[in-house]
């Protein structure tokens, strides 16, 4: 067993505290390979951000489980031996078992979310429940879910959403213990988040919802899921050499800023980096025909990813400084 404090990492309470506090959301980036998290790692520390880095399933499926935790802990060497370290927490994002949450609790994981979104809510609660049990014993800090999200959840695939019942929330935190609540209030994972016909924009989230959660469970952080905002000077670029995104669309930042001022304390971004790091690829690739050294594409698409997680830390959630 390697507990998450001999990393250096933080588990998310101090994190959403804060947050909760200054009126901002810590963001959440996924990664699957090196560059990505140089990237997320740089971006945050240059923004001196808090930062939460999370890995999915299909991450340490891809990746290797054994190489990604390592990665993080090489991550964590760099972060703190910089002149002004930030906060980390290493999280599972939608982990769907009890036994995959112990797995990264046990290999030094801070926080772990366990996904109970697909069962009925008293399966739900009852998983929610064990994983909370076991995972406090080490101070690991829980994200659980209620209501579900439109579009692919790891391998769950739900072809409609269901708003959170703010009727639920109360009850569920208190059954669970969890530490945060991921709720559901329009938006969802991908690219496509909404059908919307050229120049029209995208329908606002549900703030009335929100809002409604926020008086159940006053101070309670609640987490943001499918939440890039598919920013579309990248899905431009993406088409302009070769690609096919027609129609993709995500949060308007406009949206993501005023959830970073409420109770929602920490905001998912996967597909963003994705969509830069595609974006960059294929420029590079197009004009350069000749290019076969993956450093030469690969580092200007770290650049770049750079660049996009200063500007959302500064300019959207509002984390800059804050780490
Ligand atoms: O919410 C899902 C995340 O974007 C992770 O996606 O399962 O393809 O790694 P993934
Ligand atoms: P996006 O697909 O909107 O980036 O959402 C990511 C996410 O919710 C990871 O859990
Ligand atoms: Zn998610």
């Amino acid at each position: 067993m390697t507990h998450f404090k001999e990393i250096g990492l933080s588990n998310t309470r101090e994190m959403f505290r804060k947050a909760m506090e200054g009126g901002y959301a810590v963001p959440a980036y996924n990664f699957n390979n090196l560059e990505q998290l140089q990237a997320i790692v740089t971006g945050c520390l240059e923004s001196r951000s808090p930062l939460i880095l999370q890995i999915s399933k299909g991450a340490r499926k891809y990746a290797n489980q054994i190489l990604l935790r390592y990665m993080a802990e090489g991550a964590m060497e760099i972060v703190n031996s910089a002149e002004h370290p930030i906060p980390v927490a290493l999280h599972l994002d939608h982990g769907d078992s009890y036994e995959l949450a112990v797995s990264c609790i046990e290999t030094g994981f801070s926080s772990v979310m366990i996904d109970g979104s697909a069962h009925s809510y008293e399966d739900n609660v009852a998983l929610t429940s064990k994983v909370v049990e076991y995972a406090h014993k080490y101070d690991v800090s829980v994200e659980g879910e209620l209501g579900v999200l439109a579009g692919i959840e790891d391998e769950v695939s739900h072809e409609k959403s269901h708003y959170t019942d703010p009727d639920d929330v109360e009850d569920f935190v208190k059954k669970t213990g969890v530490d945060s609540l991921a709720i559901s209030i329009g938006t969802s994972h991908g690219a496509y988040k909404f059908k919307v016909k050229p120049g029209e924009s995208p329908p606002p989230l549900r703030f009335d919802i929100l809002e409604e959660i926020e008086r159940r469970i006053p101070g309670f952080p609640i987490v943001l899921h499918g939440a890039s905002s598919v920013l579309p000077a990248y899905v431009d670029l993406i088409n302009k050499y070769g690609g096919q995104l027609e129609g993709a669309v995500g949060v308007s930042e406009d949206q993501l800023r005023r959830a970073a001022k409420s109770a929602v304390c920490k905001i998912n971004i996967d597909s963003d980096g994705r969509l830069v790091v595609t974006a960059v690829v294929r420029k590079m690739l197009a004009e350069d025909p000749k290019n076969f050294d993956p450093r030469k594409y690969l580092g200007p698409a770290r650049e770049e990813l750079i660049q996009m997680i200063v500007r959302k830390n500064r300019e959207v959630l509002g984390s800059a400084d804050r780490g």
